[in-house]
């Protein structure tokens, strides 16, 4: 497998502070992360409210780490091309919110994105084959969207072992993502199903000192 990627999400970061925060896990080396997981919620596709555009703009002038914006909003159709072209790296928009996600993913790659496709942990990865397709990254739930720090719902690493399937063989070409519940207890699982990217929230920013727990994280997926 290649060099496992690890993507700090935010959410569990201090908000008066983000530029800090991020400048934790940026310094070179191996405790720098490979992206920084931004978390927009709306307070309707899930019950919490995060932050939107004008701080993702911000954040974009604060930092050189790509911007992996995880839009837990209803329709990403009218918003998600936004991220794009404010410069995010990867926007991922969830299947179940998109009303015509292969014309979304059109659009965001058009911006200059990357386009990624998100599925709750209760939605079937089969019947979306078709619209992944169009995208570049699958981002895989393990826990319900909404809030950091739940448990890891290991049922949903069957979903990652067949999109791993489906790309090792040639019939997909995704980046395959996992989010929720990533700690030193459950990434070595996740990685032995297959995950190229690993996002972790509180693992990261609820340790005391960041860039290693990203180091750390990093080591325990490649082993
Ligand atoms: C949850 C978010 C996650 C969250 C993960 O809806 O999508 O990105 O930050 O937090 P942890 O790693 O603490 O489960
Ligand atoms: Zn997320």
């Amino acid at each position: 497998a290649h060099q496992p990627l690890i993507a700090p999400s935010i959410l569990s970061a201090d908000f008066a502070r983000l530029g800090e925060e991020i400048d934790a896990v940026a310094k070179a080396g191996d405790t720098r992360a490979d992206w920084v997981h931004v978390d927009v919620m709306d307070a309707h596709f899930v019950p919490n409210l995060t932050l939107g555009l004008p701080v993702v703009r911000s954040l974009l002038k604060a930092t050189d780490i790509p911007l992996d914006c995880h839009l837990m909003i209803e329709d990403p159709d009218r918003w998600a091309p936004g991220y794009a072209e404010a410069g995010a790296y990867n926007v991922t928009v969830h299947v179940e919110a998109a009303n015509d996600p292969v014309m979304l993913a059109k659009n965001l790659r058009a911006a200059g994105a990357k386009a990624g496709l998100s599925i709750k942990p209760g939605t079937p990865l089969e019947d979306h084959l078709d619209t992944l397709r169009h995208y570049d990254t699958l981002l895989v739930m393990s826990v319900e969207p909404g809030f950091g720090g739940q448990s890891f719902i290991p049922e949903v690493l069957e979903k990652v072992r067949t999109a791993r399937r489906l790309v090792d063989t040639g019939h997909l070409q995704v980046l395959v993502e996992i989010d929720g519940g990533i700690n030193a207890d459950t990434i070595e699982q996740a990685a032995e199903a297959g995950v190229d990217c690993f996002v972790a929230g509180s693992a990261v920013y609820g340790a005391q000192d960041p860039g290693q727990a990203v180091a750390a994280l990093r080591a325990q997926a490649a082993a």
